[in-house]
């Protein structure tokens, strides 16, 4: 037994909702290293910034001096309006009373992961927001804005993650999450090449609602309707191998049955080369653990063809409970259809 003053971060993990007042705009998530594990005069967090996030609004502050260093992934130092590249292993150094203006921002496709600390919250300390007068304004009220903060000639950067710029709703919120295997990411315009490559193939789509796509425009306008469903939050996540994260080689997501009754249903579709080497259920079972982490529901279904025995037999290994087979419960492509229902339930 470890003694209390050790941890793994993911223990402490807060939950994804972390936003400034009047803001729905979701930051990294913290884990309070430090104080969980009895740190009193130094403040430790690991920050997971998912792409497309930020640490904070850009700030400075007078009297607390404060550090990052990047453990995994390529986030980017924004600094006094200029943005500046990080890699595994770089340290940032904001030493107190400097007035450097700063945050964190993920412009990458992949999770990033910072340790950042500082000084534990000191009395004096004021703080200033360069590009935000509306947490000035909370500041001045709170008796904290830094007035005279000695500020240098200011970049053109606007401190904007570009996945929250570029035309895309506010609502874009889905993380990247990641398995031993596999990286499950947002869908990009760009995925619709290798869209195509899996879904023009029968064979993935035979036990399936929809046709094999017959062109390019077909995937392109796949990926759109799945970025019109992002507006509504409705995870459906590319799945790529964590050796080629560019490429997307499957989809998995989750919609609602019924919001009201609290259901969600999954869907998988893996292109054929990649078939036999269990992925589907493990990005499953990740979707499914952001699914109970991030949505109120109290039942996630699947459901497939009675002919698909490979679903069927996915679905048992993943550990779902068997509930019946459903006749005639699909008219689909000019006939009825038997569906095996499998679910999984919230204690
Ligand atoms: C169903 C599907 C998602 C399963 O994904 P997968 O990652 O291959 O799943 P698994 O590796 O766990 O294999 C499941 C079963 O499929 C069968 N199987 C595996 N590879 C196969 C192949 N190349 N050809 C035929 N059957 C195969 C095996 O019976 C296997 O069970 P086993 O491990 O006990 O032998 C995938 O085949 C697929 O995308 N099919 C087309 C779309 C679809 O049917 N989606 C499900 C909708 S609910």
């Amino acid at each position: 037994m470890r003694p209390e003053f050790i941890g793994h971060y993911t223990e402490f993990m807060d939950d994804d909702n972390s936003t400034y007042p009047g803001s729905d705009e979701l930051l990294a998530i913290g884990s309070a290293v430090g104080k969980k594990l009895g740190l009193q005069k130094i403040g430790i967090h690991i920050e997971t910034l998912y792409p497309g996030r930020r640490t904070s609004w850009p700030h400075a502050e007078s009297t607390e001096e404060e550090f990052a260093f990047v453990i995994e992934g390529n986030p980017s130092a924004w600094i006094d309006g200029n943005l500046y590249p990080l890699r595994p292993g770089d340290f940032v150094a904001f030493p107190s009373g400097t007035g450097i203006t700063h945050t964190f921002i993920n412009n990458s496709n992949h999770t990033a992961r910072l340790l950042v600390g500082g000084e534990r919250p000191k009395s004096d300390n004021r703080i200033y927001y360069p590009l935000n007068e509306s947490q000035n304004q909370v500041r001045r009220e709170r008796g904290d804005f830094w007035d005279d903060i000695p500020l240098k000639t200011q970049g053109p950067h606007d401190g904007i993650p570009d996945l929250q710029k570029n035309g895309r709703p506010a609502t874009w919120n889905l993380p990247v999450l990641e398995t031993k295997r596999l990286i499950l990411r947002p869908f990009e315009m760009s995925d619709a090449p290798a869209v195509f490559e899996y879904a023009k193939n029968p064979n993935v789509s035979r036990l399936l609602i929809w046709e094999p796509h017959k062109t390019l425009a077909d995937s392109q306008g796949f990926i759109k309707f799945i970025h019109q469903t992002y507006l509504d939050n409705v995870p459906t996540f590319g799945i790529c191998l964590k050796e080629n994260p560019e490429k997307v080689i499957g989809s998995v997501g989750a919609m609602w049955v019924s919001q009201k009754n609290k259901i969600m249903e999954l869907g998988v579709a893996l292109g054929e080369d990649y078939w036999g080497r269990a992925l589907s259920s493990e990005a499953m079972l990740r979707l499914v653990e952001f699914l109970w982490q991030r949505y109120d529901v109290l039942r996630i279904q699947s459901q497939c063809k009675a002919e698909n025995v490979q679903s069927k037999r996915m679905m048992e290994k993943m550990g779902m409970t068997y509930e019946g087979l459903l006749k005639k419960n699909l008219f689909c492509k000019g006939t009825s259809w038997d569906m095996e229902m499998f679910s999984f339930t919230r204690n």
